[in-house]
């Protein structure tokens, strides 16, 4: 296969709606492409193939998507050989509806089918061509018609695809997927349905891909998973375990950071802490999502614990490494969800005193149990719900950006921050901080900063000299609490 000059190139254009797992998954698809010689355009309008990677998780992220694919709709019916693609989680979800009510979507590709992308495309748009030579833009609507391509569980993700630099945000970041699906039981969650079930990667291969992504200046490695630290459970035989994966990956010599996320209650085991508390490359935070402090809506969401195990496993937590952060998310407004059990969650947030919590309105996903019971919830009670629990999480959050002041922490360098003049990078315990300088043979690097003023969401600092910092005023972990 001889890849086609620049000038002549097609050129593709990828949008990525969902969490950490949608947009490595977009990094592996663009990688793809790049290796069968398609070019980024430099902007949608410009762009041969549009693709699209979705997310179902909750009802205002699919209705993005159908607005986006109604523009694109009115786009392809003046270009027929516009390719429209939409992968991911709505192409598993609503293939049949999408194949069958959307002719100008040309392809539709799961998570599962990731692995020949670039050769779907390319039938994708030789198809198109076809179509586009022989007719003339359409005049109605009905006539908007595509290649019509579907493909979904192929059980090829792209987990071995060969990444390209190019397409990683940061050249010393990267996502590593340790696992994909959900084999959990949540009522209210569609994951499960679009990611299909647990399947753990050996951690020979996890290795062996942090090496390579190690030696070509990755310094910051995210592992990912659903339920990331039930990673290894299906892989009998082997005792594969997150614990046992974070001391092989600690090995690499030029790593840095390890982090991972989403982690379980129910799989925090000791030996995970264990790991936690001894590793001291281990990012300083874990995401632990609650979801719920009422034990009646863990219940009914069937999260599988109690807030008592959840507070317990906490503890032991912190008693062997009390320099973590804990991350949560939490669903207010579930079916059945009283004031009473909102005051938990409430209490529960405080007592716990995260340091971040994404708060989301309860989204009835069709096809899952939750669907199935009475949305008894009032959308301005949930509003009011959200707005109560992110004001507390602010708060929260503020306290522990407030306790910093004058502290110095060391800083991934990732970028330009939204204020000009200014980076922003992350501590170890994950969190934003912006200081001033123009520099940007810094971007990848770790520095020390003095932080200066705590903002609601991330600090504000001035950077030290690397040898300033090392003179005492080093501060190896931001307070805990
Ligand atoms: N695997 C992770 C996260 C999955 S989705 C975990 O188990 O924690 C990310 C978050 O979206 C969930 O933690 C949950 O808080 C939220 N979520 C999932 N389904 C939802 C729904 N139907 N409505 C509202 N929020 C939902
Ligand atoms: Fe969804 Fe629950 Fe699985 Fe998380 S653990 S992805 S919330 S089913
Ligand atoms: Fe969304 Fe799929 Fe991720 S539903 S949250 S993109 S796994």
């Amino acid at each position: 296969m001889t890849a086609p000059t620049v000038e002549t190139a097609p050129k593709y254009h990828l949008t990525s709606y969902g969490c950490q797992m949608n947009k490595l998954d977009s990094e592996l698809v663009e990688s793809k492409l790049r290796q069968r010689g398609y070019v980024a355009a430099a902007c949608e309008a410009d762009a041969d193939v549009v693709l699209i990677n979705t997310c179902s998780v909750r009802q205002h992220a699919e209705d993005r998507v159908w607005s986006k694919l109604g523009k694109l709709r009115v786009r392809k019916r003046s270009e027929p050989g516009l390719v429209v693609g939409v992968l991911g989680c709505m192409a598993q979800e609503h293939k049949r509806y999408l194949v069958a009510r959307m002719p100008h979507v040309d392809l539709v590709v799961g998570p599962s089918a990731f692995g020949d992308i670039d050769q779907t495309v390319e039938i994708a748009r030789s198809k198109n061509l076809q179509i586009a030579a022989e007719r003339e833009p359409a005049r109605t609507r009905h006539e908007v018609r595509g290649a019509g391509v579907l493909s979904v569980d192929q059980g090829m993700s792209g987990d071995t695809i060969v990444r390209d630099v190019r397409v990683r945000p940061h050249r010393s970041q990267a996502f590593v997927s340790v696992m994909r699906g959900c084999n959990m039981p949540c009522t209210y969650c569609i994951v499960p349905t679009t990611r299909g079930d647990e399947v753990s990667r050996p951690i020979a291969d996890l290795v062996e891909e942090t090496q390579r992504l190690c030696a070509d200046g990755v310094t910051e490695i995210t592992l990912l998973g659903q339920t990331v630290n039930a990673y290894g459970r299906d892989l009998t035989g082997q005792n594969a375990t997150l614990a046992r994966l974070l001391r092989a990956l600690h090995e690499v010599p030029s790593l840095r950071r390890l982090a991972f996320i989403t982690s379980h209650p129910n799989f925090l085991s000791p030996d995970l802490i264990d790991a936690m508390a001894e590793l001291p490359k281990v990012a300083r935070y874990l995401h632990l999502p609650a979801q719920s402090g009422s034990n009646a809506v863990l219940k009914a969401m069937r999260r599988g614990y109690t807030i008592e195990r959840y507070e317990a496993r906490i503890e032991q937590l912190r008693n062997k490494a009390p320099d973590i952060e804990l991350h949560s998310d939490f669903i207010v407004g579930y079916p059945g969800e009283s004031e009473a059990d909102f005051a938990a969650t409430v209490a529960f947030v405080q007592r716990i005193g995260f340091a971040q919590s994404y708060v989301f309105k309860y989204s009835p996903r069709p096809g899952t149990l939750a669907a199935e019971l009475h949305d008894d919830v009032a959308e301005p009670e949930k509003e009011r719900r959200n707005a109560v629990l992110l004001e507390v999480q602010e708060e929260l959050t503020g306290a522990k950006n407030r306790a910093l002041v004058g502290k110095v922490v060391e800083v991934l360098v990732e970028g330009d921050s939204k204020v000009d003049g200014r980076f922003s990078g992350r501590t170890a315990h994950h969190r934003l901080v912006h200081f001033a300088t123009t520099d940007r043979e810094l971007i990848g690097q770790y520095v020390p900063v003095r932080v200066t003023q705590a903002l609601a969401h991330s600090c504000v600092g001035e950077m030290l000299r690397h040898d300033a910092a090392q003179e005492g005023a080093h501060d190896p972990a931001e307070a805990a609490t």
